[in-house]
């Protein structure tokens, strides 16, 4: 089988799909690899990276031409699509309930096409799920970002010039994002603390020593691991229980999200108006309405002495290990669905039954 690894073409993509070490592993299993000229050249993997480990690099038509699998990150789109051939393999994220005219033309080309991102939440999945992979580093970046606006330090320093104290820093939802935010400022040397909705995630917050805010009274969850959307009276409890903590943080990273639904507003301008001079609020939920009343995407804003930040904190902005921990979730994904270096179609498997969006011009997910 034939895998050929595309050049991403969405702006401002830096990622590739498959790295060179994993290429490798790819190789060694048997498989073929062909990557388009300079597909991984912004994630500073050039094209000798490939050809050592025995790949072959060519120009984008050949790459069509010659796959029998074809992998990006990104959705193909409808350039993209002009190139596929009858019976080819697609692997991307497609983000298929949002793009059904993208589906109906991959359809249309009598092909198949895997959405990563439609991976179910199982534990057997974990290790191919790329939400989770990429959102790990936003988490990370997050800090490092706030850390880069504060105008303080994060650790204790004691000098001959007197002793600093760590910063303080708090947490909004501890999904995977979130644990790695806390995680990392952690080693940062800073005081955290964090809150979620989910009253289990109490445990993962003192296992990286840091300090579980609980929201008294009733508690709101789904009962499935997932967050559901929060009550008035819960926010209510949520703000009261947070206060204390948010009026003397430095640096507050805010990850909520509810999925399908808009991010809860978790910081109202009010509590903003009673915040730390000098405080930075980092909104990871901004994509979907934000976690804090003031923020907006894109956009760093002023407001009384507060700074913040409403981003997604795309993983391009670590595009190396951002392309490696996409490269080995495409890699289990690639092993998962092939025996003997051919795909299986496994129709009864959950996470080829849930990825498979398109199967040989038939669209099983509208
Ligand atoms: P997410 O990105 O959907 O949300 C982030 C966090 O915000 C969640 O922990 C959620 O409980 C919290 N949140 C939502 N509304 C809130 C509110 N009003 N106040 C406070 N917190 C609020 O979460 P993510 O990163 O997708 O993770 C959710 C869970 O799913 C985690 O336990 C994670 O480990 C698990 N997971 C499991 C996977 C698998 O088994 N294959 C893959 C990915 C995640």
């Amino acid at each position: 089988m034939t895998i050929g690894i595309l050049k991403e073409t969405k702006k401002g993509e830096n990622r590739v799909s498959i790295s060179p070490r994993i290429a490798k592993q790819l190789i060694d299993k048997g498989f073929n690899l062909i990557v388009e000229d300079d597909a991984g050249v912004d994630s500073s993997f050039n094209n000798k990276y490939y050809r050592e480990v025995g790949a072959q690099i060519e120009q984008r038509g050949v790459v069509y031409k010659e796959s029998d699998v074809l992998v990006m990150i990104n959705p193909f789109n409808e350039d993209d699509l002009k190139l596929v051939n009858e019976g080819q393999v697609l692997i991307s994220q497609l983000y298929h309930q949002s793009n059904p005219e993208l589906i109906q033309t991959i359809a249309s080309k009598k092909v198949s096409a895997f959405s990563m991102d439609a991976m179910p939440r199982i534990s057997r999945a974990q290790e191919m799920d790329v939400l989770s992979s990429q959102s790990n580093l936003a988490g990370y970046k997050a800090v490092i970002l706030g850390a880069y606006l504060m105008k303080k330090i994060l650790p204790l320093m004691m000098t001959a010039a007197g002793t600093i104290k760590p910063a303080r820093v708090l947490i909004y939802g501890v999904g995977v994002a979130g644990l790695q935010a806390i995680a990392t400022a952690k080693r940062l040397g800073a005081i955290v603390a964090a809150t979620d909705i989910r009253p289990e995630t109490k445990e993962q917050v003192e296992s990286l020593a840091a300090k579980f805010i609980s929201v008294e009274g009733p508690q709101e969850t789904s009962g499935d691991g997932y967050a559901k959307e929060a009550s008035e009276d819960y926010a209510k409890r949520q703000r009261e229980a947070v206060n204390k903590e948010l009026f003397r943080s430095d640096l507050v990273i805010t990850t909520a999200m509810v999925p399908g639904k808009k991010s809860p507003v978790l910081i109202t301008k009010k509590q903003v108006e009673r915040m730390k001079n000098g405080a930075v609020i980092i909104d990871l939920g901004a994509a979907q309405g934000g976690n804090c009343e003031l923020s907006k995407l894109d956009k760093t804003i002023f407001y009384k002495g507060i700074t913040i930040v409403g981003t997604t904190i795309s993983p391009e902005s670590v595009s190396t290990h951002a392309s490696d921990l996409y490269s080995k979730n495409m890699y289990n994904f690639i092993m998962h669905l092939t025996e003997n270096n051919e795909l299986k179609w496994d129709l009864e498997d959950e996470i080829t039954d849930s990825t498979l969006i398109v199967h040989k011009g038939e669209i099983r997910k509208p």
